[in-house]
């Protein structure tokens, strides 16, 4: 079983952002695997500004992201981008923090118009930061995530579907047999390509087109 570490990017007090997270923790804890939170917005807020990497919090944070096997990331939409805070705990890490890890990237937003943002802003940085395999993001609507009384998250029905699949990639790419990878290079789970994994309905990135005749 692997272990996973899920981060949320939201600097919000009552994030749906991490609520989802949350919800996804639980799902993914049922399934065996070691899950641990991290909010961006409980780390030192000098420290993420400053870049100080050396920072015992920053430090830890890093350590965290080093013993992960997968990675959810979650973000807000924030002006059509991932947010600020998460992109100042990625430039805290080291250049391939990443190296090796399949990535679940996921968004929330206010408006559909900015669906693609997870494509075209957060999937570069975390294939730059050496991502072995990221599996199709999904973006969700704030108004589809509603807090429940007891402090659980009801998802409205079309969005839990698409978040079901993707869950599913997510964790059969996590679940896949090691390959062995050739001396000095990282260690890569064995995976379908994006491609094979993406869903009709549920991708956010554009459907390829089909074969001309
Ligand atoms: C400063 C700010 C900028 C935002 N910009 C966008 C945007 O460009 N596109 C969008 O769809 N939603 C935008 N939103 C809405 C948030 O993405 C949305 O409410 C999100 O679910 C908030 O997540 P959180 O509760 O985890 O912080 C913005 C919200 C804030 C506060």
């Amino acid at each position: 079983m692997a272990t996973v570490l899920s981060v949320s990017g939201s600097p919000s007090p009552t994030s749906r952002t991490a609520r989802l997270l949350r919800h996804l923790d639980a799902r993914l804890a049922s399934r065996g695997h070691t899950v641990t939170p991290l909010d961006a917005r409980d780390l030192p807020a000098q420290a993420l500004l400053s870049a100080d990497a050396g920072h015992p919090a920053i430090v830890r944070a890093q350590a965290l992201f080093e013993q992960a096997d997968a990675v959810v990331v979650g973000t807000p939409v924030y002006k059509a981008a991932y947010s600020g805070l998460l992109k100042a705990l990625l430039d805290v890490l080291p250049q391939h923090a990443l190296a090796g890890k399949t990535v679940l990237p996921l968004a929330t937003g206010g408006s559909t118009r900015h669906v693609l943002a997870i494509d075209y802003t957060l999937r570069p940085v975390l294939s730059s930061m050496g991502a072995a395999h990221i599996v199709q993001g999904w973006f969700l609507l704030d108004r589809d995530l509603v807090a429940q009384p007891d402090g659980s998250l009801r998802i409205e029905a079309g969005a839990a579907e698409g978040l079901e699949q993707v869950l599913d990639q997510f964790t059969t790419a996590v679940e896949a047999p090691r390959v062995r990878a050739p001396v000095g290079c990282a260690t890569r789970r064995r995976t379908r390509t994006v491609r094979e994994a993406a869903p009709q309905a549920a991708r956010t990135s554009p459907a390829p087109r089909p074969p001309r005749s």
